[in-house]
């Protein structure tokens, strides 16, 4: 089969070719094992079994005893001196040490404090297109996409205004590594900036989370410093490292659904009309369906802890499997014509948030939320609204990342 997983330039193939690979190997009897080559500076395994289907990716993902999220979900995982340095983060720990943090940081997501961020959400949503009109149209994602999420974590956590320009710089250069490493040079170079990129993001949070901790505000630093949940509360590290979290899980995240989103709302003007005649009924649907067609993260991984049969294939503990979200997003038998954008589409649920179980998306209803009040804002204020020519993408395994989206209105 000319398909490797585990081969960086399968991930420079376009799309439509990937999503083609992806649906050969959902037609084979039993997930496919590829080998993995050894990546300098980091830890690769022997190898993974890949999910490709939505059956195998929602078992992996409701058994966690089974498929477990230690030592990490990143493929490949990060060396340990990473975890000494910034802490774990509980994305990549399992049940009872990730629901301790779920349950202590779960508090920033509740309806209520959802409720209380829509007042800003609007304001800062108002001011992007206010800039638009202003600027003019030229690319998508400086001018719309990246703008709200980052401004909401920074807003959720309670990041003074003279600090988040630097807050906006560390996260470009902390994120510009995830993915695909050309060499060994770049790795190493690259690898230095982000780790220093991240240092600083958590050396601000831990000495905000010392301030408010003598004099705590309304926001979440302030609210996971004092918070005592069963007697416990988060340390300096773990603050540092759920900052490092949210601004990594939410950010480039909902950023590139929405500029992929405004691709499909042009390429696909039938279900652009269906929305706009009726948004309130009908926006829902469209983000669901934007994220299940985009598939924002396409990967993460899990660990077997016991021999467990999955399909036809038996498993050993200690075996990687990786579950590809957008492979599970396009199954045929879940999803019919899955390639085709459908925003009144009713199936089971896509697993773009994650599989059901403990770690699902904790963000899904905030990036509903932000996804929701941007489009609002723009195919209101401006309904002549549309992407210009292909987007300019990230080489990733990672992210389904957007550089670049030229558009106009
Ligand atoms: C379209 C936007 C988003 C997508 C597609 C997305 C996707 C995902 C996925 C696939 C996971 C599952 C990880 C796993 O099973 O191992 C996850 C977890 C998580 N997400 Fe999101 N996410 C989005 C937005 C957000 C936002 C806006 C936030 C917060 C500001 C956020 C915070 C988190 C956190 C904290 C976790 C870890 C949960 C845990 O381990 O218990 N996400 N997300």
């Amino acid at each position: 089969m000319d398909i490797d997983l585990a081969d960086l330039g399968f991930w420079r193939r376009p799309l439509k070719e990937r999503h083609e690979a992806f649906a050969r190997l959902r037609e084979l009897d039993r997930p496919v094992f590829f080998p993995e080559r050894r990546v300098p500076l980091l830890r690769s395994g022997r190898g993974f079994y890949a999910l490709v289907r939505h059956a195998d990716v929602v078992e992996a993902s409701r058994n966690p005893k089974i498929f477990s999220s230690e030592p990490a979900v990143t493929n490949p995982e990060p060396p340990g001196w990473v975890k000494h340095v910034f802490g774990e983060s509980m994305v990549n720990m399992d049940d009872p040490r990730h629901a301790r943090l779920r349950r202590i940081v779960s508090r920033a997501f509740s309806p209520r404090m959802l409720s209380n961020l829509q007042d800003d959400i609007d304001r800062v949503c108002a001011e992007i297109v206010d800039d638009v009109v202003a600027a003019g149209p030229v690319d998508f994602v400086d001018q719309v996409a990246a703008r709200l999420p980052i401004h909401v974590i920074c807003d959720m956590m309670g990041i003074p205004g003279d600090e988040r320009a630097s807050v906006h710089e560390h996260v470009d250069v902390s994120t510009a590594y995830t993915g695909v490493r050309p060499s060994l040079a770049q790795t190493a170079r690259r690898g230095a900036r982000n780790m220093l990129a991240l240092l600083a993001l958590q050396r601000l949070v831990i000495r905000l989370g010392r301030e408010r901790a003598q004099a705590p505000g309304k926001d979440l630093v302030s609210a996971l410093v004092t918070a005592n949940v069963d007697g416990e509360r988060l340390t300096d590290r773990e603050l540092g490292s759920f900052f490092a979290l949210l601004l990594v899980a939410g950010n480039e995240t909902a950023r590139n659904t929405m500029a992929h989103g405004i691709k499909l709302l042009t390429d696909n003007p039938e279900q652009r009309r269906l929305l706009t005649e009726d948004f309130d009924a009908r926006i829902g649907g469209a983000i669901e369906e934007m994220v299940r067609h985009v598939s924002p993260i396409m990967q993460f991984r899990r660990t077997v802890t016991q021999d467990h049969d999955l399909r036809g294939l038996h498993l050993k503990a200690g075996d990687k499997v990786v579950l590809f979200y957008g492979s599970a997003n396009r199954d045929e038998t879940v999803f019919p014509d899955p390639d085709r954008f459908d925003i009144t589409r009713d199936t089971k649920p896509h697993v773009g948030f994650g599989g059901p179980g403990p770690h699902f998306c904790l963000g899904a209803n905030l990036a509903r939320q932000e996804m929701r009040t941007m489009f609002r804002e723009l195919l209101t204020r401006l309904p002549e609204i549309r992407s210009v020519g292909e987007p300019e993408l990230l080489l990733s395994n990672f992210d389904n990342s957007v550089r670049r989206q030229a558009f106009t209105f």
